[in-house]
């Protein structure tokens, strides 16, 4: 493939595939000296229409460890705050010679747009309003299937502001193509409306959902998004959905606390659940220059 914009139509074996090639990349990262020449030559942009710490930062070391040129471009301070156009902007990256675009924006379906006016460079999907996340969705799988094996059966519970969320979006595309049973639990007024075509159900007692779990999935409150009155009050949030001991406490032995982060701390995640023992939070972030290093040399060096 030559882009990543979604993993709508990614089949298990495709994502089984991609997640050993992860792992490759992973035993790379731990050796004394990571830079491997894999794609020297090649020019990877980073293009931020939205704010990011993980995204940006990970594909920028998973390119540089591959021996890329990585440009990073962020809308704040360029020329798009002067009114040229997104398609503009784009293309004048790619008469660069970029070999591949990086991007996350604020409007749902950019990456997919770009994918269909750029000729050369590949485009890979950072984050796109709040409709999907496919790179966060592969490092969530990779750190699940690292910590628990197999996850055919696994319960996973995804809790928060869903109606908002990229993450659950490809998260519910990516785990239930594993075979793990997805059950959602968040305020009424942040789940989506059609819940049942994802395939996934909806519990309103966070209780309910966590009850026996393999995965608890606590996503962030994303107030940008939000609208007035959609919300309850931190405490309320925080004692009925938050990440408590107590609430962790009703999940199977072996289960995992999981987190996109950015976290907001005290509100869908007590700082006892994201620093304690089953949070694999850290795991997930570095999983996420694996997973990005291998999508780079999957679609610009590797096998096509
Ligand atoms: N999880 C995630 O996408 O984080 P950033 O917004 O920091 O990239």
């Amino acid at each position: 493939h030559k882009n990543l914009i979604t993993l709508e139509g990614w089949t298990r074996e495709d994502l089984g595939f991609f997640l050993d090639q992860t792992e490759y990349m992973e035993e790379l990262l731990n050796r004394p000296i990571k830079k491997v020449p894999a794609l020297r030559g090649k020019i990877v942009m980073n293009c931020f229409f939205e704010n990011s710490t993980r995204t940006r930062a990970s594909f920028e070391i998973a390119g540089k460890v591959l021996s890329a040129d990585v440009i990073n471009w962020s809308s704040s301070g360029s020329s798009a705050s002067k009114g040229e156009t997104l398609r503009d902007t784009v293309w004048t990256l790619e008469a660069m010679a970029a070999d591949a675009v990086v991007v996350r924006h604020g409007e749902v379906g950019v990456p997919d747009y770009l994918a269909k006016k750029l000729t050369k460079a590949s485009i890979f999907n950072a984050g796109d309003g709040t409709n999907g996340h496919p790179t966060q969705a592969l490092l969530d799988l990779y750190t699940a299937r690292q910590k628990l094996g197999n996850l055919e059966g696994a319960k996973m519970a995804i809790i928060g502001d869903v109606l908002h969320s990229r993450v659950a979006r490809s998260d519910i595309q990516a785990f239930r193509k594993m075979g793990a049973h997805v059950t959602l639990s968040g305020p009424a007024t942040l789940m989506p409306e059609n819940t049942a075509s994802l395939g996934v159900e909806y519990v309103s007692d966070a209780r309910e959902a966590a009850e026996g779990a393999d995965i608890l999935y606590f996503l962030r409150m994303q107030r940008e998004r939000q609208e007035d009155g959609l919300i309850p009050s931190i405490d309320e949030y925080h004692r009925r959905w938050g990440a408590t001991d107590s609430l962790v406490s009703l999940a199977s032995p072996r289960a995992v606390v999981m987190h996109p982060g950015p976290m907001n701390r005290g509100m869908e995640i007590a700082s006892s659940v994201a620093d304690g023992p089953r949070s694999v939070i850290l795991d997930q972030v570095r999983s996420g220059v694996a997973v990005r290093m291998a999508l780079l040399y999957l679609c610009l060096g590797g096998v096509r």
